[in-house]
């Protein structure tokens, strides 16, 4: 993202900055810690803002001063004052908000460079390393724009190109050094997925997914192979074939091994959906908000980001990305409602509603991956509308056939802010794809849409440890409000970068 970021240990009224950021909790009343020495320095400017109710600390309020005073008290050229909400409801979600809010004011004030304070380091209580990333990560996150076919306006938009922690504890220094490196890699890896993601149709298509998968791999050292119609033909990929069969486009079969993990540790498969387009095939969508089909291979794009981010940071495990890109459209070569598919597993599926095309392409993914002998089995998909109805845009759901791998799940889910709430996995939901012509039907209909969705995947993960993210309501945002600032309003988000970065920490180290 070309945002360079450093750690600066000094005494914070010393640091020579065009906008130095401070915060406030709502209520306080006074400014404390870091924010009571800028103030003093300040003649005590910010306590009477304060006291006249200009400033509330409200989250993600800014106030921005100028220094008019003695530069030998205070350095900074401005002073900007963020709220972090009311101290009891203060974490990292908080931190993640203030931080963003900060960053697009500085880009908004069109200034090339700002510094801040770790935000909940001090008087906040948090644990130093995971404020530090909260901080840098959502500031790089917020100032993110996908501008690839806007031409050059007559008044650019500014543009942020440094970033400054300042901190005066040597300790705490050091540890927010190492977080910023590492937050600058999953930000990167965040928009590249967001890239993938918000490019049109017409551009990510399936070869297009694939290349760029393919160049990531080469500038990391991680091994890739692409297949085209043949290779799957040979390998009897039906599904994937069958899917396909209505574009015009060749669908592709990307397979990513990161092995910095080494022979002794674990190897993590991330199975992403790969729709370049999604317009319900034969099953066709209504044409309201079928544009939004464009980011239907947002599990794919989380994929290829997520296994830049493994090798960037050289996580301690294996990581084997996989995922099958391909269009659905409608047309005489197209499939049907009523056809049977044999999969790459060896299972039939019966076609009842080719709008269901996710889970057949990933029916072949998942066995593929699964027979690659991995530890673990994740994947992601902008899987179902039902999963949009039951949890909203605000958790990913998740479903799967172990009790621990979804305990990790959700636990990283509320560390990274990328949340995920389970759904029930229950035997009787099986019964509900069962079929009359095959072994089973891709679509059980509108009751407990999501979960019928993965309970279809199940059959094809081979009984190997497994969680399904149906990530629908999650991998992008419509200018629905509130959406927080270190979102696009109007795009993709990239989700699951973060979070699969924070399972595999977890599940890697066990
Ligand atoms: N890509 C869609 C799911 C989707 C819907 C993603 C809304 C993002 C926002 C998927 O392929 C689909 O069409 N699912 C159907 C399944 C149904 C036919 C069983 C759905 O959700 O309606
Ligand atoms: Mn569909
Ligand atoms: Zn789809």
């Amino acid at each position: 993202m070309d945002v360079d970021v450093k750690v600066i240990r000094t005494q914070l009224t010393e640091l020579r900055t065009p906008l130095l950021v401070v915060n406030l909790f709502e209520g306080t009343g006074r400014p404390g810690g870091a924010t009571a020495g800028v103030d003093e320095a300040l003649d005590g400017l910010l306590g009477r803002l304060i006291d006249d109710g200009e400033i509330s600390g409200a989250l993600g309020e800014m106030t921005i001063v100028h220094n008019q005073g003695d530069r030998s008290r205070l350095a900074a050229d401005r002073v900007a004052v963020v709220g972090l909400g009311k101290r009891e409801d203060f974490d990292l979600e908080a931190i993640r908000v203030a931080a963003a809010s900060a960053a697009r004011r500085a880009r908004d004030l069109r200034l090339t460079r700002f510094a801040t304070i770790v935000h909940g380091a001090g008087a906040g209580g948090l644990e130093a390393r995971l404020a530090a990333r909260a901080v840098v990560e959502a500031s790089l996150l917020s100032l993110y724009a996908y501008d690839e076919f806007k031409s050059p306006p007559e008044r650019p938009a500014g543009k942020v190109e440094e970033i400054t922690l300042v901190e005066r504890d040597e300790d705490r220094a050091e540890v927010y050094e190492t977080t910023a490196r590492e937050a600058v890699c999953a930000a990167d890896a965040v928009g590249l997925a967001r890239d993938l993601s918000q490019g049109p149709g017409n551009v990510v298509t399936p070869t297009y997914l694939a290349e760029k998968a393919r160049l990531m791999a080469e500038s990391r050292g991680v091994a890739c192979e692409v297949w085209g119609k043949e290779e799957l033909r040979e390998k009897g990929m039906n599904a994937i074939l069958a899917v396909n069969s209505g574009s015009a486009e060749e669908p592709r079969f990307v397979v990513l091994r990161y092995t910095g993990g080494g022979p002794d540790a674990k190897t993590l498969a991330v199975v992403g959906k790969g729709i370049t387009f999604d317009s319900g095939g034969i099953s066709i969508k209504g044409s309201e908000h079928m544009e939004n089909m464009k980011h239907d291979m947002s599990g794919a794009a989380t994929v290829v980001g997520f296994v830049q981010l493994a090798a960037d940071l050289a996580l301690p495990l294996n990581v084997l990305g996989v995922f099958a890109a391909t269009e659905n459209l409608p047309g005489g070569t197209a499939y049907k409602p009523g056809d049977v598919l044999q999969t790459y597993s060896g299972r039939f599926i019966e076609v009842n509603n080719t709008d269901a095309e996710g889970r057949v392409i990933l029916s072949d993914s998942l066995a593929y991956a699964a027979e690659q002998g991995p530890d673990a089995i994740v994947d992601l998909a902008t899987l179902t509308g039902a999963c949009v109805v039951a949890l909203g845009h605000h958790a990913t759901g998740a479903m799967g056939n172990d009790e621990g791998l979804l305990a990790l799940m959700r636990e990283a889910g509320d560390v990274s802010g990328e949340r995920v709430w389970p759904l029930p996995l229950w035997r009787e939901y099986s019964k509900d794809i069962e079929s009359t012509i095959a072994d089973i039907k891709n679509s059980a209909g509108r009751p407990g849409g999501a979960i019928t969705a993965a309970a279809f995947l199940q059959n094809f993960v081979d009984g190997r440890p497994w969680v399904h993210l149906d990530i629908a309501g999650t991998a992008y945002t419509e200018g629905r409000p509130p959406v927080p600032p270190y979102l696009p309003s109007d795009g993709a988000t990239g989700v699951g970068v973060r979070l699969l970065l924070e399972f595999a920490r977890r599940w890697g180290a066990a």
